[in-house]
Formats: C-alpha cells, structure tokens, sequence
C-alpha cells in the first residue's frame, strides 16, 4: 500500500508483532503482575483498612480496571502505534495525552528499577539472615543508609549502586532484543518461574501457625472504612497500576498483535490472571503477618511498619522467626525480582517505542538512548542516601495525579471530544469472542469520567491542603507536583515536535482496519 505523501514520504516500515496471542497473554500479564502485586498491594491494602481494602478492589477491577484495559487494547490493536503514535492517528491534536503517558512511565521506570535492585540484595540477605534482629533499623540504617533530608544528596549507597547497575544492564539487553526473542521471552520464562516459586511460598505461609488469623485480617470486611473516599481513591490507583491501564502499557502491547487477534478474551485472561495473583500475594503476606502477630502475641496490624518498607520489614522479621525461614527469603524476594524485570521491561518499552516511532530511529538506537538516559537518572536519585523519600513521593503522585489523571483525560476525549468510542467498541467486537455492548460504554463513558474525575480532584484538594508524606513542601513542590504538572506541558510540548519523515505515522499499512462486517470472533493465526 501507498504511504502517498510526496517526495518525503514515510517507508514503508513493518511494525514488530508477538509471535501469537500467547505470547502476547504471556506479555501482558508479565507487564501487569509485578512490584504492584507483591511489594504494593500488602501496604496499600495495609494503610487503607486492610481486609476492607478487597472490596473496593475486587469493585474497581470490575468497574474500571477491566473496561480500560480493552479500551487501551482497542486503541493499540486498532491504530498500531506507541501510545502518541496511536492517539495521534486517532485525532491529530489528542497526541499528548500518548505523551503524558510516556512521561508517566519514564518516571515510573526510574524509581522501580530501584525495588527490584532492593530485591536481588534482600533474595542474598535472607540467606544469613543478615537484618539480625532489627529488620526495620537494617533496612533504612544500614542498607539504604538513609538520612533525614529528604532532599537529594548524590551520596552513594554501593549496595544500592551496584544492583541497580546490573538491573539496568540486563534491561539493555533484553530490550534490545526486541519484541519477540527479547520483552515476550522475557515473560514467556519468566511467569512459570514466578507463578511455581509464588504457589510454593503461599503453600508454606500458610501452613504457618497463625496464618488464619492473618488472613481473618485481610478477608474480613471493615464496613466503617468504605465510607472513607481514600481508600476507593486508593483501590482504583491500585488497579490501575498493577494491571499497567491508563499508562500506556497496553496501548503499546496491543500495537503489537497481528491484525486479528481476540482482545477481549485475551484481557479477561490476563485482567483475572493479575487479580489473582494480587489476591495469592494478599493471603501469602497477611498469613506470614499473622504468624508474626501470633509469635509476638499482638494484633496482625501492629506487627509491620507501613509504607515501602512493608515487604523489606515484614518480611525479613518473618524469616528470622519461622521455620525455613531462608527459603522463604529467597522464594519472596526472587519472586520480587521476577515479577519486577517483566514489569519493567512494558514499562520502559512505551518509552522506547514512542521515541522510535517518532524519530523512526531503529530498536537499538531508541533503547540504548532511552535505557542510558532512564539508568542514569534512576542511579543518580536511588542509589543514594536520600532515594527512600522520593521514590516513595515519585510512587504517590504518578499513580494518584499521573495514572488517574491521564485515564481521566483519555476516557473523556476518547468517548466525548473525539466521539472515537463507538469505532473502537466495533473494533473490539469485529476481532474479539466476548462482545462488549451499552453497559461497557456506559462504564466507559459515564460512570469512569464521573469516578476518574471526582477521585483526581478528592487527591489533589487533600494532598494540597496536607503535604504528602510530611515531606517538607519545597521537597514535594519539585519531585511530587513539580514532576506530575511538569509532566503534563512536556507532554504537550512533545506533541508539538514534527515526526520525522523516517517515522511510520503515515504507513497506512499499519492501521488495522478490520472489516467490520466480516464474521465476529475470527481467531489469530
Ligand atoms: N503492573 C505493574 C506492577 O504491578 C506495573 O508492578
């Protein structure tokens, strides 16, 4: 087919494609079960209620976590491109909102590489037990070494320094790789691996005596804690970070598929794959908290500190005191490893294949452009003696202002402004087994804006009038809403960069434009 622009016209390139929908399965629940399940879900669960929290939750995959995730599918599958490359092929002038995207998970990708360093540390730590009997003093004192300002401080911390270099190093070259041999086999080791040591930890915890009481904590609904917005406003942040919509993620994956692949049956898979696995972390680390609360006689909620620390504490008290407790480090913190590269490797690829598209740079020039740059920034903040407090700042405002900011804006241009809403549900319907129909676009074009918007706002008005985290506020004015409002006019402004004449912007090749009156339910080849 013609790119039919001229004299500069676009070549015709070919875009990268999974092998087959299970690969792409494979992909996105590697992309999706990460940091946000293991490390993420116990403490967010922890600081909003505990077992209320699953309400909420199991309400937010359903109304909200499920419905992006095909809307992303749609978008990706359908315009073939990055997340601006597809906004933009979509209208011309919603571009940024792909940018925004972008940005969110540039920064997302800084301060995650740092956990998964954390993990490699703690997966050799928990061999000797090496926290002794202050997990909590070891892993702030000792380990990160963490000083009071938060500011930052560039003071190395090598035991920081050194994983991260490696967590980097390895990205390098599974990103290189490329799509098939590099980001889908990546997943396609890596999620058997992750689910067996996974089922084998949660088997052991919860033979552990005390386990009942833990998971009395987590399952048991606190009725009060639902009438607090936070802990909704937190729910759905959870969801939509842990099943990677509304960032770009799967806008980037879906890009990826062959022309006709089942979206929708595809993202019920991986949307109760991640859920799942959320809920196994959930019962592996409230049963190992309620043997610690056993063996100490106290309440499960006051036997871990909240916060980051969750996992790096709790666990490592649990592994000094219970019965095999090295193999319990390691299966945990290995699994944090696991999850965490596959995470990571979706995460950086939206960077990385939307400075491909625009600048139609081959694979390795864009990763080694993006990887470089993202692993010097994310040494320099997180490998010091000052890293705890921004990533912990970094992680609230681009999940809470950046992720539900970003599927805000989305949800109503898409269905409201660029009136695309319609086309894409047809789209999804022309490839897909599961048919979506009014209550899908009801959930997408009413009830998500109304609940994105009202939820964006509640945070914004509260983190206004209480600095985050007690953070001082010139701290929080450049690395909390310095980051997520400088984010949003970078945005904008990339959007106003032409696209290079060697992008495919223009390859008409690239859109997928099914044919809607063709049998439903035709299966990828
Ligand atoms: N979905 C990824 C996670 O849960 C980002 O960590």
């Amino acid at each position: 087919m013609s790119t039919s622009t001229g004299a500069t016209a676009a070549p015709s390139r070919t875009r990268e494609e999974f092998t087959g929908r299970w690969a792409f399965i494979l992909a996105a629940i590697g992309s999706a079960v990460g940091l946000g399940n293991i490390w993420r879900f116990p403490y967010v669960a922890y600081e909003h209620g505990g077992g209320a929290f699953v309400i909420p939750y199991l309400v937010a995959l359903l109304t909200a976590g499920i419905p992006l995730l095909f809307l992303d599918y749609a978008i990706g599958h359908r315009f073939r491109g990055s997340a601006p490359m597809a906004f933009r092929r979509m209208s011309r002038w919603t571009e940024a909102i792909g940018w925004w995207q972008v940005l969110i998970c540039a920064v997302i990708g800084v301060y995650y590489a740092a956990i998964i360093a954390w993990s490699i540390m703690y997966t050799w730590f928990s061999l000797d037990q090496r926290w002794g009997d202050d997990p909590e003093g070891f892993l702030f004192s000792t380990y990160l070494q963490q000083v009071k300002d938060p500011n930052p401080s560039f003071d190395i911390v090598p035991g920081v320094f050194w994983p991260m270099v490696a967590v980097w190093g390895v990205l390098l070259l599974i990103m290189g790789l490329g799509i098939r041999r590099g980001v889908a086999l990546a997943s396609m080791i890596g999620i058997p691996l992750l689910v067996v040591m996974f089922v084998v930890l949660v088997i052991i915890s919860l033979t552990l005596p005390g386990a009942m009481q833990g998971l009395d904590a987590l399952f048991t609904p606190n009725w009060a804690a639902l009438k607090e917005p936070g802990v909704w406003i937190a729910a759905y942040g959870q969801i939509f970070f842990s099943l990677s919509v509304g960032f770009g993620i799967m806008i980037t994956y879906a890009s990826y598929l062959k022309k006709r692949t089942n979206l929708t049956a595809s993202g019920l898979v991986v949307g109760f794959s991640n859920s799942g696995f959320e809920i196994l972390a959930g019962i592996g680390v409230f049963s190992a908290l309620g043997f610690m609360a056993q063996a100490s006689g106290v309440q499960v909620s006051e036997v871990a500190g909240s916060g980051i620390g969750l996992a790096f504490i709790a666990f490592p008290t649990l592994i000094s005191q219970a019965p095999a407790g090295a193999l319990i480090g390691v299966l945990f913190f290995a699994s944090l490893v696991i999850a965490g590269f596959t995470s990571l490797i979706s995460i950086l690829e939206v960077v990385v294949s939307a400075v491909k598209d625009k600048l139609g740079w081959d694979r390795w020039t864009a990763v080694l452009v993006v990887v470089g740059i993202s692993a010097i920034i994310s040494i320099s903040l997180f490998s010091t003696t000052t890293g705890v407090a921004m990533l912990d700042t970094m992680d609230a405002f681009a999940n809470n202002f950046g992720i539900v900011g970003a599927a805000l804006v989305a949800v109503i241009v898409v269905m409201w402004i660029a009136r695309r809403g319609g086309g894409l549900v047809a789209h999804l319907n022309s490839v897909s087994s599961f048919r979506v129909g009014r209550v899908y676009r009801i959930l997408v074009g009413a009830v998500l804006p109304v609940l994105l918007g009202w939820m964006w706002i509640e945070w914004i008005r509260e983190n206004a009038a209480t600095p985050y985290g007690g953070y001082p506020t010139d701290f929080l004015a450049v690395y909390g809403w310095g980051l997520a409002i400088g984010s949003v006019v970078l945005a904008v402004l990339l959007s106003l960069i032409p696209w290079s004449h060697k992008s495919s912007l223009h390859a008409e090749e690239s859109v997928n434009e099914i044919d809607h009156t063709a049998p439903v339910a035709s299966k990828e080849s």
